[in-house]
């Protein structure tokens, strides 16, 4: 099971910058409050509790075929609809299409530079497309199915659908539609899971099937940890003390920014997914906590020095890993420069946790929040856990903050104007609004 020890957060470790039981023990009205909020279900997206639960037959059986009959496996979709699959390939399946078929590409962003490159290496014929949108609507993603659609439409002529999966909600929406109309393969996102919720549904589970990672492992590692996320004792309940001690860092010592620092190269993508989760999900109202994705050991020759002597508004927390699965041994080279003999015999995971520990220990002497989640291995099962666990803790950490954890009003209003730019019916409004916009933009510009 992960672990996390917050004793560094503890004013015991840390002095006056640190919590006390007393400033947990004093929430406790409002941390029983969050608690109910997410145990009774508030709000309906938490259903994507129940995905652990799901049947992945279907999933599986997309997956077999996907990988006996593509070379290449393209994925459109954007935000929660890329960033968990990124997180899942990049974690278990280091290095993939170096090594592996079929490869895998994520195309979120509407680059033309990027889709041009990436078709001048892909064969589309050998291709096997999953179009992800919840909403069917996004304009990223609609634009590249759009084109990529067409494309193979020219190539495969009426065998175009066969090389196409869908991913979108069970009934509504343009994707949908065109699922239905041109007899597209389709899964589904349930309709009450949010979009950053979604990457244990078919959203992030196919990607994984198609990488050779058993998708129910991801789900097995998820049912384990969700009995004690759901804990009503903050003590025993790793998400709900994770919200709490984020929530009172900001509260009580105007510490906002939360820096997440996984001291293991196939985490970095994690980091993006948990940015996009705590950032969408509690930025509104005027309250929020602001995510920082991080890498250990890299960034201690980056960002640490701001850390450690910057301004005192971040939290970092690590994510250790005990066992690599692999460790590599420093042989006993150059032996009389002492500069690099201290290393002779140790191994790089030594090093890489030593390293950890070492940065730990300084941001402590130096009276810096921190603490550390300790995963066993990377492996689908504790992925799956970590997953789970950043979801429970966003939802804890909304209820605590009293915000919607689940809705993106500041999001959905650029969405709109996008639409109105780009003349879609209905949003006539937003249109003249960008006009307007436009006629006095860059007075002040040099
Ligand atoms: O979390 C969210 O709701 C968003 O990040 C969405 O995932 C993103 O905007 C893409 O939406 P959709 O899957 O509807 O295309």
């Amino acid at each position: 099971m992960i672990s996390i020890d917050y004793s560094n957060m503890m004013e015991e470790y840390i002095g006056s910058k640190g919590l006390s039981n007393l400033s947990i023990n004093n929430i406790s009205p409002q941390i029983e409050k969050a608690y109910k909020m997410i145990a009774n279900r508030e709000w309906k997206q938490l259903e994507f509790i129940d995905l652990l639960s799901q049947d992945t037959a279907e999933i599986k059986k997309a997956g077999r075929y996907i990988k006996k009959s593509a070379d290449n496996f393209l994925l459109l979709g954007i935000g929660g609809s890329a960033l968990g699959p990124r997180a899942i390939l990049e974690a278990l399946s280091p290095f993939h299409n170096l090594k592996k078929r079929p490869r895998v590409f994520i195309y979120d962003n509407v680059d033309p530079r990027t889709l041009k490159n990436l078709l001048s290496i892909i064969d589309l014929k050998k291709t096997f497309i999953n179009v992800i949108s919840k909403s069917g609507s996004t304009a990223e993603t609609a634009a590249s199915f759009l084109i990529l659609w067409d494309k193979m439409k020219r190539i495969l002529g009426k065998d175009a659908s066969k090389r196409f999966v869908i991913t979108t909600d069970p009934e509504k929406g343009s994707l949908r539609k065109i699922a239905n109309d041109e007899k597209i393969l389709t899964l589904p996102v349930p309709p009450n899971v949010g979009g950053r919720y979604s990457v244990l549904s078919p959203v992030g589970l196919l990607t994984a099937e198609v990488t050779g990672i058993d998708c129910n492992e991801l789900l097995r590692g998820a049912s384990d940890i969700k009995s004690i996320c759901l804990n009503n004792d903050v003590y025993k309940n790793p998400a709900l003390l994770f919200a709490t001690l984020l929530f009172l860092m900001d509260k009580e010592k105007n510490r906002h920014i939360n820096v997440m620092v996984p001291y293991m190269d196939s985490l970095k993508f994690l980091s993006e997914w948990f940015c996009q989760l705590w950032a969408e999900s509690l930025g509104k109202e005027n309250k929020g906590l602001t995510p920082y994705p991080s890498l250990g050991t890299t960034d201690q020759h980056s960002q640490l020095q701001l850390w450690i002597e910057g301004p005192p508004d971040k939290v970092i927390f690590f994510i250790r890993v005990d066992d690599f699965g692999t460790d590599i041994k420093i042989p006993a080279v150059f032996k009389n420069i002492e500069g690099y003999n201290y290393l002779s015999g140790h191994t790089l995971k030594e090093l890489i946790n030593s390293e950890q520990e070492a940065t730990e220990l300084a941001l402590t002497k130096a009276g810096r929040p921190n603490f550390t989640i300790t995963v066993p291995q990377i492996n689908a099962y504790y992925l799956g856990q970590l997953f789970f666990f950043f979801e429970m803790a966003t939802a804890f950490a909304g209820a605590l903050l009293e915000v919607n954890p689940f809705d993106q009003p500041g999001v959905e209003e650029g969405k709109n104007l996008t639409y109105g730019m780009m003349g879609k019916k209905g949003f006539e409004e937003k249109k003249k609004e960008v006009d307007e916009y436009r006629k006095n933009k860059g007075k002040w510009r040099i």
